[in-house]
């Protein structure tokens, strides 16, 4: 199976978690795609969406899939999204599509967060995966010589501009052993709006593409 077929498999897994009815939580990237378009064939059966992109509400818009603003609806049942890298505790790197802050909101408002995978995301330790981190951009450099105190390599992700108007540092060479502490330590960096890591708010369930099928953690 390629990928591609991992990321279809898993989306199309993760629409048994959607209630008729329902306004769905939705990622970014390919394999939130891969969701949004199935969620399309469903389309009559939920109320609508909210979407933690530009990009998502645009492809969800195209189906025809009514798209809410997050502060119109008081509850929201499930949110799907893919992740750069999951462990065995379900935490996660997020935002390698520069979406990570509002990913995070969503995931923060959803009863669910139904975490969608092919099984190259699945790591023993995170790091590996850059972790990119939001910032307002008049702290770029403050906000990078205090990524390296805490014993990273912060690198400027040139040309990217997030939905929020501001910057993405990625952070190479972390090993990380304890997400929750780092999760904290980097968001109290003044200048930073949110990091990709997902330790304060794991995935409730991960669905996993892989050879032998959709596997559950
Ligand atoms: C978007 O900002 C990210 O958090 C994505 O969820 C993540 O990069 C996974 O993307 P793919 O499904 O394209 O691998």
């Amino acid at each position: 199976m390629t990928q591609d077929e991992l990321k279809q498999a898993v989306a199309r897994a993760a629409i048994s978690f959607v209630q008729d009815g329902t306004i769905v939580g939705v990622g970014t990237g390919s394999t939130a795609n891969f969701f949004i378009d199935e969620l399309a064939k469903i389309k009559h059966r939920i109320d609508g969406a909210v979407a933690s992109s530009e990009a998502s509400a645009a492809r969800l818009k195209q189906h025809g899939i009514p798209v809410y603003d997050l502060n119109s609806i008081s509850e929201l049942s499930i949110y799907v999204d893919g992740a750069d890298e999951v462990n065995k505790y379900r935490q996660m790197i997020k935002g390698g599509g520069a979406a990570l802050t509002r990913e995070k909101i969503v995931a923060a408002v959803a009863e669910k967060f139904i975490c969608i995978a092919d099984e190259s995301k699945w790591v023993d330790i995170l790091g590996k995966f850059p972790l990119p981190v939001e910032v307002i951009p008049m702290a770029r450099s403050h906000v990078g010589r205090q990524l390296v105190k805490l014993g990273g390599y912060p690198v400027y992700r040139e040309g990217t501009v997030t939905d929020n108007g501001n910057i993405i540092i990625d952070v190479h060479g972390l090993q990380i052993a304890e997400a929750n502490k780092l999760e904290s330590a980097i968001n109290e960096i003044v200048g930073v709006v949110t990091n990709g890591l997902f330790a304060h708010r794991p995935a409730d369930i991960v669905l996993l593409g892989t050879k032998d099928g959709v596997k559950t953690h």
